[in-house]
């Protein structure tokens, strides 16, 4: 396995480009090899017996990855500044994964009230079932959460905006609470990706990333990752291979190829959410939009602070809408795909209803909420299946 350079200082854009390559000298490919294995074989028992004591660093066995997975976690660990990336076959397998790491029975954990939806099934479900207790906090937390911490409480979980609803936490001032109290926290920051959010210098001591999304880009690839401080890496590490997880070196592949493209994607998806999110506001039905990077939200200084670039995904709430206007609306985008996930180069829609999945806000009298990604399709185009979806609604 070729040894990879330490990166130099050099902007992040360009990091993205050169990052995660082999230095080797002579002629070669611009992209590292994609190397597939499960059986690696040794040319003798003394080099199996080596590779067996140490069997995160270089080739080992298909499980532990190889090559391919190492470009994607150099060039991981040089965008986030983590130790180390632990790979998973989805990005929920990397949030249920890392937090496996993490607790153990009689733990209490603390989690951010607007986490994805299997985020708080894992957390109310499958760990209360192991004996691991679960509080929510308020989605917009900061420093304050210090009252909340108790004896018992192992670690902190947010997820900043959450990735339907849109608050955002105070990610510096709950870091610096939580780790004067040697209390992890993780960010499911999947919305802003290290490239916008650099979390682990905020504090944190995993970014977890479902790779589903804006690194790989092109919704055709399942990875997860957990981009992790040195203090907890060795215990994600471990617990990922107890659990079996693994990644494909195709995929592997894949998410190194989106992210050279990662930069410049996100600007295009930030550049045409903001041509749709100007219409939508004016429109009458709509009540509000809800995207941190929009500067009428009630974070927005703190997302300028915060974060450096915005992307394609945004929610709207609309005045109520029976179910027959918005079904009119969906089914007559064309454009506009009907979906779950996000952070392709497509654009989608999906209508959400928060009502009865949060503790700390009162969503009870909200309108109809949607959740759009603004693709990489001229904004023309976008607003005109936009226009034609509002038209067929107003039918109705
Ligand atoms: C914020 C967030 N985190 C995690 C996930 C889970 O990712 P995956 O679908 O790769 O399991 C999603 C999926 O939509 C998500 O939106």
């Amino acid at each position: 396995m070729s040894a990879q350079e330490p990166d130099r200082q050099m902007r992040r854009s360009t990091l993205l480009k050169h990052t995660g390559k082999p230095s080797s000298p002579g002629a070669k490919p611009v992209n590292p090899p994609l190397v597939r294995a499960s059986t690696v074989l040794f040319d003798s028992l003394q080099e199996l017996h080596e590779a067996s004591a140490r069997p995160f660093q270089g080739l080992y066995y298909g499980r532990f990855g190889t090559p391919t997975h190492e470009a994607l976690a150099h060039a991981l660990n040089a965008l986030s500044g983590a130790a180390g990336s632990v790979f998973y076959p989805s990005g929920l397998a990397a949030i249920a994964g890392t937090l496996l790491s993490l607790v153990e029975a009689g733990d209490e954990i603390l989690v951010a009230d607007c986490v994805y939806g299997p985020t708080r099934n894992f957390c109310t479900q499958d760990l209360a079932r192991l004996g691991v207790r679960t509080r929510f906090f308020s989605a917009t937390e900061g420093g304050q959460i210090a009252a909340q911490f108790s004896a018992d409480t192992r670690l902190v979980f947010c997820e900043s905006p959450g990735s339907l609803t849109m608050e955002l936490q105070d990610l510096p001032a709950i870091c610096a609470a939580a780790n004067a109290r040697d209390i992890p926290v993780l960010v499911d920051n999947t919305w802003a990706t290290p490239l916008h959010a650099p979390v682990l210098a905020m504090g944190a001591a995993v970014d977890i990333q479902a790779g589903t999304k804006y690194l790989t880009g092109h919704a055709d690839v399942m990875l997860g990752a957990a981009l992790c401080r040195d203090d907890v890496l060795e215990r994600v590490r471990r617990r990922s291979q107890s659990l079996g997880y693994c990644v494909s070196a195709d995929d592997a592949y894949l998410a190194l190829r989106g992210l050279r493209t990662l930069d410049v994607r996100l600007r295009t998806h930030a550049h045409n959410a903001r041509v749709l999110k100007d219409w939508l506001r004016d429109q009458p039905e709509v009540r509000r939009i809800l995207d941190p990077a929009d500067p009428a939200h009630p974070q927005h200084a703190l997302w300028q602070r915060d974060f450096s670039g915005a992307n394609g995904l945004f929610s709207v709430e609309f005045e109520p809408l029976s179910p027959a206007r918005l079904a009119a609306f969906a089914d007559s985008l064309s454009l506009f795909g009907l979906g779950y996930s996000w952070g392709g180069y497509e654009s989608l829609c999906l209508p959400f209803d928060v009502r009865g999945q949060r503790e700390g806000t009162d969503w009870s009298d909200c309108g109809t909420c949607v959740r759009f990604h603004a693709g990489l399709e001229d904004p023309e185009d976008l607003l005109a299946d936009l226009a034609h979806a509002l038209a067929a609604l107003r039918a109705v």
